[in-house]
């Protein structure tokens, strides 16, 4: 029985709010000059920050739209996927990598991860594409780079496209490489929580291809590249102005978050490096994550995870449920065992809180607590 005095401290998943206190006046400030402006609806704001993360990414264009989702779709868009064709990519995802190939009416053909680096395993591909393969779309979950060198390679070999779900990645690299840039199309989220968030919800593609980007930058708008000419059935996925000016402000802070987040990836590790029973993420010297999820394994997750949030310790599961497991997907008649790595995955997977303002007695405790209650619960 543990008898030590309960602990006071609260360490939250995420915590935006420390994040504000640091910049909150320069995002103020950004945001004030949109409002000023009165340009909403893309405008400067966005032009601004498509330059500033197509720049980051190493790319030649950046093309900014209200989601991750909607990335991912423009982004198939962009290739003509559609009707009757495949699109490959790994059941270990949020479900919105998978949206996107229904939405423009192809089917998901899912490869299982490596289970050391929870990413697209290569050696699976090969066998996963058909005369119907029309794209693979690696993601680089948790913020770790899949293995792009034998993606590509397979890839190339077929005369595929790779289209990168990089949503959790901003920044990774992969040899010397950014993620997102890496593929003919990279696509990512700014959803809050992500180690580039909008203040809203917010994504963007970026390319190395100007025919894509142009193609992505009427889609967005309605189909329109000239005004209310509309070429092609489009969307409203445009940015707003504000996200933009937000984006521009924190895209300025995301090498230091990214670094402080690998800082407290080590210190986990070697504070947890020695529990019995417990995965923890692999490091590649190759591969640097930028670690938007501290994803560790174990048996009994869900009784580890309530005595974690008895102690003040709060965790996340991603995914508990594998995407060819979804109810959306049943018609796919895929069912457990068709991906084992993906499906242990799910199992086994628990976030820790991770964020770049963490602190190492925050750190200590929640390590203390996992020590203690692993084998109690
Ligand atoms: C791997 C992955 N793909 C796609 C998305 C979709 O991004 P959004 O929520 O911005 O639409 C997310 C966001 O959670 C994600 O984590």
């Amino acid at each position: 029985m543990n008898t030590a005095a309960p602990s006071t401290l609260t360490v939250p998943f995420v915590d935006l709010k420390a994040q504000f206190a640091l910049i909150g006046d320069e995002v103020l400030d950004a945001i004030g000059e949109v409002c000023r402006d009165a340009k909403f609806c893309l405008g400067p704001a966005v032009e601004e920050f498509e330059k500033g993360f197509a720049e980051f990414c190493e790319t030649q264009h950046g093309v900014a739209v209200n989601s991750g989702t909607s990335a991912l779709h423009l982004a198939l868009r962009c290739l003509d996927i559609g009707p009757g064709d495949e699109v490959i990519t790994v059941p270990a995802t949020f479900v919105a990598t998978a949206w996107a190939i229904s939405y423009v009416g192809a089917t998901p053909v899912f490869v299982d991860i490596d289970p050391a680096a929870r990413t697209m395993d290569p050696a699976l591909l090969e066998a996963a594409i058909t005369p119907k393969t029309r794209a693979i779309m690696p993601v680089h979950l948790y913020g770790q780079p899949a293995d792009m060198g034998p993606i590509l390679k397979i890839a190339a070999a077929h005369g595929l496209p790779v289209v990168e779900d990089a949503a959790q990645a901003h920044g990774a690299t992969y040899k010397k490489d950014r993620v997102g840039g890496i593929g003919r199309i990279g696509c990512f989220s700014f959803y809050p929580g992500k180690n580039l968030g909008a203040y809203g919800e917010g994504g963007a593609l970026v390319t190395n291809d100007e025919n894509i980007a142009q193609r992505a930058r009427a889609l967005r708008d309605h189909g329109q590249r000239q005004r209310y000419i509309h070429e092609e059935v489009g969307y409203n996925y445009r940015m707003e102005g504000i996200q933009g000016a937000v984006l521009s402000v924190k895209l300025d802070f995301i090498d230091e978050w990214n670094a402080a987040r690998r800082q407290h990836a080590a210190d986990y590790i070697d504070r947890l490096t020695d529990l019995p029973g417990l995965t923890l993420p692999k490091m590649y010297k190759d591969r640097k994550s930028v670690f938007h999820l501290f994803v560790v394994e174990l048996n009994n997750r869900d009784g580890v995870a309530r005595k974690l949030n008895e102690a003040g310790v709060q965790t996340g599961l991603h995914y508990p449920v594998p995407v060819h497991l979804q109810p959306a997907y049943r018609h796919l008649g895929l069912t457990d065992g068709a991906f084992p790595h993906s499906e242990r995955l799910a199992k086994r997977c628990l976030s820790l809180p991770m964020f770049p303002e963490l602190t190492s007695a925050q750190i200590d405790h929640v390590c203390e607590q996992l020590a203690a209650n692993l084998f109690k619960s």
